[in-house]
């Protein structure tokens, strides 16, 4: 295992996530899974991410890691443990913070991170609840994720954070160019998560894969229409690149995410042995450089396709009648993902819809579901300006 020394830690390159043990994959074997955290603590692995939003993950990880505690590091997240509107407030993250070191067994975290933007609540209160844990001992640093660019840069500028958590894959590349500066001016380390594209980079998935209603990919938008058919490219392409280095295609994807400049960590979140000793030995091979360029033409290409191709598709959602219920959910979940990583709307924009959205996923069996849909894409229409598609 390689590891890379950001500020005075030195990481294992390649970081496990404990995301899957709150259900958002399907249903795992939970022994197979502790076993899997120990093989990967004997590979060289020091770096377990979790949040007190996965479930009972946290209590998890803080028993396995236990005999073996101050090997590693432990990245855990702060702003919510259940529903969907996050708090930042002091008040809550000095509570939760307590929780999550009773469930991890700990009298320290070595990365507390935000986990999502809470808009009600000034940066500089956060900041100063993250400064006071670290002056208490309780945390050694802190982090942010998941939030817009801007409000990124906010942290960094009021405060110090250690690190931003992004979603950075093959599949998903646009967070990473808008980070980098960030990198550059307030060294602000770059912990890519989902860096096998949620299993899509394995090339084990094929055109009509079906997911359960229970597993996060059902609605997930990478894993609808063109963005789909885009993943299932490049994972084919990677199984090309990885057959002249005997490399599988998900080596290649996470080999990928670490070619790039300011990214500490490549989080990917396996739950059996056999993935995590596959992923893990993406650490230390480099792509050529000469592939790595082959694959930027191609990435070009495959933007300006996608691109097109999901202009037409929030069009004819926004346009067309929706369909029925679980569909049209899924298919508005998209449009609003969509335009935002297409920078067609700001966040701001349409957090309060997606808001009322989600909130329906669970009612989309109930009668008047089809009307609360149809009002929500008509709400849709007037924020994103369909001529600019
Ligand atoms: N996803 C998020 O939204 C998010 C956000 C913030 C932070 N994080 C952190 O980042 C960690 C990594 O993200 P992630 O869990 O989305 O990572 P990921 O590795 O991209 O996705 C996990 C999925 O990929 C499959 N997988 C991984 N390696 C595989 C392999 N070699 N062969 C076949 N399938 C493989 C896993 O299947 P198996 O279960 O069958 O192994 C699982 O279904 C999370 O666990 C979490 O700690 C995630």
């Amino acid at each position: 295992m390689k590891y890379q020394k950001h500020r005075d830690l030195k990481i294992s390159e390649i970081g496990i996530g404990t995301y899957s043990l709150s259900g958002v994959y399907g249903v795992k074997n939970l022994e197979e899974f502790k076993r899997m955290i120990y093989r990967a603590y004997e590979l060289g692995v020091n770096f377990f991410d979790t949040a007190e939003a996965y479930g009972n993950a946290e209590q998890i990880l803080g028993e396995i890691v236990k005999p073996f505690r101050e090997d590693i590091y432990i990245a855990t997240k702060v702003g919510i443990r259940s529903g969907i509107k996050p708090n930042l407030s002091k008040e809550y993250i000095k509570k939760a913070c307590e929780e999550s070191l009773k469930r991890l067994q700990t009298d320290y975290i070595d990365l507390y991170q935000v986990h999502f933007h809470d808009p009600t609540t000034p940066i500089e209160e956060t900041i100063e609840a993250l400064e006071d844990l670290i002056e208490e001992g309780k945390i050694r640093y802190y982090g942010v994720g998941h939030l817009p660019i801007e409000v990124t840069e906010e942290y960094c500028r009021l405060g110090k954070p250690f690190s931003v958590l992004a979603e950075f894959s093959a599949v998903a590349r646009e967070s990473y160019e808008k980070l980098l500066p960030l990198y550059r001016k307030y060294n602000l380390g770059i912990i890519a998560f989902s860096t096998t594209g949620r299993g899509l980079l394995t090339g084990k998935f094929k055109e009509n894969q079906k997911f359960e209603p229970g597993d996060i990919r059902y609605l997930d938008p990478l894993f609808q229409r063109e963005r789909f058919q885009h993943g299932l490219r490049i994972a084919k392409k990677f199984a090309e690149l990885g057959e002249r280095y005997d490399k599988t295609p998900v080596q290649v994807a996470i080999a990928w995410v670490l070619a790039h400049e300011g990214v500490i960590c490549a989080l990917t979140g396996p739950s059996t042995i056999k993935h995590l000793e596959e992923n893990v030995e993406a650490s230390g091979w480099e792509i050529p450089k000469e592939d790595l360029r082959e694959l930027e033409e191609f990435f070009k290409r495959e933007n300006e396709w996608l691109r097109q191709k999901q202009k037409e598709s929030i069009k004819q959602i926004l346009i067309e009648p929706l369909q029925e219920p679980q569909r049209a959910f899924v298919d508005l979940i998209y449009v609003i993902e969509t335009a935002l990583s297409l920078g067609i709307i700001e966040e701001k924009e349409i957090l309060s819809i997606f808001y009322e959205l989600y909130g329906l996923r669970k009612e989309l069996d109930k009668e008047d579901v089809s009307e609360k849909l149809k009002d929500i894409q008509a709400q849709l229409r007037k924020v994103i300006p369909l001529d600019a598609l």
